[in-house]
């Protein structure tokens, strides 16, 4: 057993070792509230690596230096009296979708009792998820291969916290593993199957500013090997907007020193999971989450992957770099863009 393991298991479940136990990744995910209904585990069957000692294990993002959430006078949520209404257009979490977004056709939701009961002239659903059955939580299909934002209740709507439309403000369900890989150093498995459109885990990190990430990309050897941790929040970024937090460029997560198992989730180029920007306050866009969904069903111990740009290839390394100084991609899907950067 290695030594820090060793000293976590004999040594911290007694009161003492405060400050050891605030170094322990063991310790940093038994704190996780999900603990005990979808633990994280790390298990290497490989070779003797341990998880890097400068990486710390979060629940939350991390506000860095000149990064704040909005001001309370700013901020809002809706005033549905019961959840139900928080999947129709009227309900002002749901009111910046694009009409187009609200009318669209729900034939796929399979939702029995909405699409039986509804009369002509009933709202048109406008929220992201299933709301009923064996489906309930889960992205409707259309979401799941379209790029929109998704806008979902929080702390400040009146509604209740077990509201449908709080699917990744409710957190991870699903039990991870990291583990070690015998090509790709670490990867994360599930320990349950996950449904197409299910809601897996965050991407967690410190959130940086846009020179400040610049910084970190210039202070690494290599830029393109610190990009793979940085994930820049553009997704309302628009040089036309008022806001001043939306006109500029825009803030960065940065996962690769403090992070939640997603951090250690490796590239495909056919990956089974993507990346939605979700927001809860409508006043929080310029720091809106980074949420993993699978895109396939993924049955239970299969790796989780995203791709990394999305499949925006030009953003992948050939034009500037010789190929000896490129990271040949090892996802081995048929699909394979062969480089990282
Ligand atoms: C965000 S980290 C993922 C966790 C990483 N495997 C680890 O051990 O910390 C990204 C790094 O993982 C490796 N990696 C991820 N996907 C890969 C792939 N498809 N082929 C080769 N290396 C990959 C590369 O070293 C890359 O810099
Ligand atoms: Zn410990
Ligand atoms: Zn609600
Ligand atoms: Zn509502
Ligand atoms: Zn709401
Ligand atoms: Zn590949």
């Amino acid at each position: 057993m290695e030594a820090a393991t060793r000293r976590h298991f004999f040594h911290h479940g007694q009161d003492s070792n405060e400050d050891e136990k605030d170094q322990c990744h063991w310790c940093q995910l038994r704190s996780f509230p999900t603990h005990k209904t979808a633990p994280i585990t790390v298990v290497n069957d490989v070779d003797t690596q341990t998880l890097p000692q400068n990486f710390r294990f979060i629940n939350e993002v991390v506000l860095g230096a000149g990064v704040s959430a909005a001001d309370l006078s700013f901020r809002s949520g809706c005033a549905c009296v019961h959840h139900d209404d928080c999947q129709y257009a009227g309900c002002l979490c749901l009111s910046d979708l694009d009409q187009e977004e609200a009318d669209e056709d729900v034939s796929d939701d399979q939702d029995v009792f909405n699409s039986t009961i509804r009369a002509p002239a009933a709202p048109q659903k406008a929220y992201a998820y299933h709301m009923h059955g064996t489906k309930a939580g889960i992205l409707r299909s259309k979401l799941v291969t379209s790029k929109l934002p998704l806008y979902e209740c929080h702390q400040g709507c009146s509604c209740s916290p077990s509201c449908p439309n709080r699917v990744v403000e409710r957190g991870r369900t699903v039990p991870l593993q990291i583990f070690r890989t015998p090509d790709r150093g670490w990867g994360v498995r599930t320990q349950e199957s996950i449904k197409k459109g299910q809601f897996v885990d965050r991407y967690l990190g410190e959130i940086i500013t846009s020179a400040e990430a610049d910084r970190r990309r210039d202070a690494s050897v290599v830029s393109r090997r610190k990009d793979v941790y940085l994930f820049a929040l553009d997704k309302f970024t628009d040089p036309e907007s008022l806001d001043a937090r939306l006109s500029g460029p825009p803030l960065e997560v940065d996962g690769e020193f403090m992070s939640g198992p997603t951090r250690f989730i490796n590239h495909s180029c056919d990956p089974n999971m993507r990346i939605f920007a979700r927001v809860g306050d409508h006043a929080d866009k310029h720091i809106h989450d980074l949420a993993l969904f699978a895109i396939k069903d993924i049955q239970k111990g299969e790796e989780l992957t995203f791709d990394y740009v999305d499949g925006a290839s030009e953003d992948f390394g050939e034009p500037e770099d010789s190929i000896e100084d490129m990271t040949r991609c090892l996802c081995g899907s048929s699909k394979c863009r062969r480089f990282l950067w």
